[in-house]
């Protein structure tokens, strides 16, 4: 049977374009190749699509005038989703601290939805919100892999702070507190990125994780991703690593569904390449320079590769 609609996009008339198109292009991610000038603006991101039109141009259209809202336009939303709780959370602490206008602070309703809301500068409402608690801990032999914690940066410090450890994976040692509190922040929080807690002393001894194509050093394409990990010296050689790396090797393929995954280290510290030959990567014979190192920028890397066999 024919469907009689289909549906199409959200439209919303605007008091004036401009500050609509920054709102949702700076605050939540669209894009849009508007030309500044025509009234008619279409604004994308993931398939999601909305459309812009000034109030007064369609009025003119229609030959007749309205009223609106001055405040928050209480009468519909646009609601979009993220994949976890923590996820609402960071959406909105994004969007507000970019200038979204808060109107409910993250709750988790009783209904099992983690949500929050904010408006756009026109006062339309957007929900940010998730059903879908995915805590992305992972538990192995020894060690549980869980997000970081701002209450892990006294560890983060201690080990970060060595100097055999940063610069062999091309960052400088952190200096301070302050300082592994902020990368807990920023770099920690991303989505691909695990403490390694030991169970044995529940103290965070090192970081894993995964960097989607936008992020990584490498030019790899998008349902790939560039592995990444250091252990806090005093736990060396133990086999940690490669525990830790195994089981996110099994995220990136059977969870995250990435066809491939790609490592790459410095030749003078071939612990690492060990690890990734034993998480069954093979070595290209390729090296590159990776420009985007705070430490050994100008400095080959060998490129390591593994190939999900079973989605190929
Ligand atoms: C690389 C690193 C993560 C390894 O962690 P780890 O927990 O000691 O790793 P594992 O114990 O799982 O495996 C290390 C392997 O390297 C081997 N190895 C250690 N030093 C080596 C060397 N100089 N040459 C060759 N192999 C070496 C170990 O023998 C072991 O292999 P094996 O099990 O076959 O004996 C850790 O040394 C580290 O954090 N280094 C600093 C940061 C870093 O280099 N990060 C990676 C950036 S690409």
């Amino acid at each position: 049977m024919t469907k009689r609609f289909k549906f199409n996009t959200i439209a919303l008339f605007t008091r004036n374009n401009r500050p609509i198109v920054d709102f949702y292009t700076k605050v939540l991610g669209f894009t849009t190749d508007w030309d500044g000038v025509q009234p008619n603006v279409e604004m994308v991101l993931d398939g999601m699509r909305i459309l812009l039109f000034p109030r007064a141009e369609f009025e003119k259209m229609v030959s007749k005038s309205f009223t609106y809202p001055e405040t928050i336009n209480g009468t519909m939303e646009i609601s979009l989703d993220v994949p976890c709780f923590s996820d609402v959370d960071k959406e909105f602490n994004n969007a507000v601290t970019k200038g979204a206008e808060p109107v409910l602070d993250p709750t988790t309703e009783p209904w099992g939805q983690r949500t929050c809301y904010i408006s756009d500068p026109d006062g339309n409402l957007i929900e940010i919100s998730s059903f879908n608690k995915c805590s992305r801990s992972i538990e192995t032999e020894r060690l549980i892999l869980r997000p970081w914690l701002e209450s892990d940066a006294g560890s983060l410090f201690k080990y970060a702070s060595d100097p055999d450890v940063g610069p062999r994976a091309g960052w400088p040692p952190h200096i301070s507190i302050e300082e592994s509190l902020e990368t807990i922040r920023s770099i920690f929080s991303g989505e691909g990125m695990w403490a390694v807690e030991l169970k044995e002393s529940g103290e965070s001894i090192g970081c894993v994780g995964y960097l989607p194509a936008s992020l990584s050093n490498l030019d790899i394409q998008e349902n790939q991703c560039e592995v990444g990990y250091w252990i806090a010296k005093p736990y060396w050689g133990k086999g940690i690593c490669t525990e830790a790396m195994s089981a996110i090797v099994d995220y990136c393929f059977n969870v995250k569904g990435f066809s491939v995954l790609w490592g790459n280290y410095f030749p003078e510290n071939p612990a690492s390449g060990r690890v990734m030959e034993k998480c069954g990567f093979v070595d290209t014979g390729k090296q590159v320079v990776c420009p985007n190192l705070e430490i050994g920028y100008d400095k080959p890397v060998k490129i390591m590769r593994l190939e999900n066999f079973i989605v190929q």
